[in-house]
């Protein structure tokens, strides 16, 4: 028989249980929050969530018991969107963005995704593991228990599968659960210059032949924006990847309106993802098309900008918004999803509500898994964890700590923070 395990004298049970689709409108508040709840856990699964009183009378003498000491326990984060295999770090380049320099600009010399890609190109498959465990070790003890995973950072055909089975090895090897994308077209390398036509074929005719063969992503994404790849180079190799049986994400209207939604809305793509430029026709044509937007305020920050997506005139329009880091080493060097909670508070006028579930159901959805991960059910994953606060609100509002006391990844103590 697996082991037992219950959770108990929770102050808030949270949920997020509900009719099984993504979230929209007034839905994105209803957090369905259990006051005094407890959770029983059959061994990598969810076996009842109730009040205290009804789990009680389930408890059997073998069962593990955890007392939650009337703390907040919610489901694990859905981090979906994040590039979180890479060599080196970009501290220089942080350095000179706080003296003026920008994104562009340091890219345009060499520099941001490029110089990585250097360092990335010299690393080998552990060394990727050797680094990547450091970051899964973040994200857990921030309460993430599922990340997208980008490759991105090779752009060479072996470089882009040595990174993917890095993502598969780590999957493996960690209690993180990795979901992974092929982003072959994060860039141009600099051995083609400005033949990027050629690169482009490289992408479709000899990248995604060999991830789909090898099965090493479930999704592809496309950097689309001006000087990156324009909306036709995009749509060649989104709807090459669909030819394999990928499913679509596209880094869409980040830097520049440059039809990245309305390229996503077209390709009737899973995500666009960014989207701090889009306009109202994008957002209608998201809509109309249902592509969740997956929002990167840690990426505004983190840039300096104040660009923020117009969250809140997407959720007018019935897009089931969702959160992500975009952890990478430019853009949003950060894993905490709750830093991206209070941002998305603050700057984009979410509450803390609606923020949390596009940070759990939401983009449990947006990865195909809205069955099995991102609430608290009856079934699903046993993907949970135990915050230390007695208001979820909290989560969002005491900003630059990390909440978690205990994290549980498939029924299992992946992360405890020490003390009682
Ligand atoms: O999502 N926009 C493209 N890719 C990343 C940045 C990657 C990097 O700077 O290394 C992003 O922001
Ligand atoms: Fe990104």
């Amino acid at each position: 028989m697996p082991e037992t395990l219950a959770v108990v004298n929770c102050s808030q049970l949270v949920t997020l249980s509900g009719a099984h689709r993504p979230r929209t409108g007034g839905d994105l508040r209803q957090l369905a929050i259990i006051e005094d709840g407890a959770l029983l856990v059959r061994g990598d699964r969810i076996e009842a969530v109730g009040r205290q009183k009804e789990i009680e009378s389930l408890i059997s003498g073998d069962c593990e018991v955890v007392d939650a000491r009337r703390r907040v326990v919610m489901p694990g984060f859905v981090d979906a969107h994040t590039h979180p295999v890479f060599a080196g770090i970009r501290a220089n380049e942080f350095e000179q963005r706080a003296t003026g320099a920008t994104y562009r600009e340091i890219a345009a010399r060499g520099g941001g995704i490029r110089s990585t890609v250097r360092v990335t190109r010299n690393a080998s498959q552990s060394d990727l593991v050797k680094a990547g465990k450091r970051y899964a070790d973040w994200f857990l003890r921030g309460g993430t228990t599922t990340v997208e995973a980008k490759s991105g950072y090779g752009l060479t055909v072996e470089d882009e599968l040595k990174i993917l089975r890095a993502i598969k090895q780590l999957d493996e090897e960690t209690p993180l659960r990795y979901v992974p994308t092929f982003l072959g077209a994060h860039d141009t390398p600099n051995e083609y210059g400005s033949r990027r036509g050629m690169y482009v074929n490289l992408v479709v005719n000899e990248m995604l032949p060999r991830v789909a063969e090898e099965k090493l992503a479930e999704y592809c994404d496309v950097f689309c924006e001006e000087g990156v790849f324009t909306a036709d180079e995009s749509w060649q190799i989104l709807s090459a990847a669909r030819c394999h049986g990928l499913g679509l994400r596209v880094h869409a209207d980040q830097l520049s309106l440059s039809g990245g939604a309305k390229l996503a809305a077209e390709l009737n793509a899973t995500t666009a993802d960014h989207l701090e430029h889009t306009d109202v026709t994008g957002i209608m044509a998201l809509q109309a098309a249902k592509v969740q937007p997956v929002l990167l305020p840690g990426s505004v920050y983190a840039l300096g900008s104040h660009q923020y997506p117009a969250a809140r005139q997407m959720i007018d329009a019935g897009l089931a918004v969702v959160l992500a880091t975009d952890f990478n080493p430019g853009s949003s060097p950060t894993p905490s999803m709750t830093m991206i909670l209070s941002i998305a508070c603050t700057q984009m006028k979410m509450t803390p509500a609606e923020a949390i579930s596009a940070a759990t159901i939401n983009a449990a959805y947006s990865l195909g898994r809205g069955g099995e991960i991102g609430s608290l059910e009856k079934g699903k994953r046993a993907d949970f964890v135990i915050h230390d606060c007695e208001d979820y609100r909290e989560l969002a509002y005491f900003f630059g700590i990390e909440h978690p006391w205990r994290v549980y990844a498939s029924g299992k103590l992946a992360f405890a923070r020490a003390g009682q």
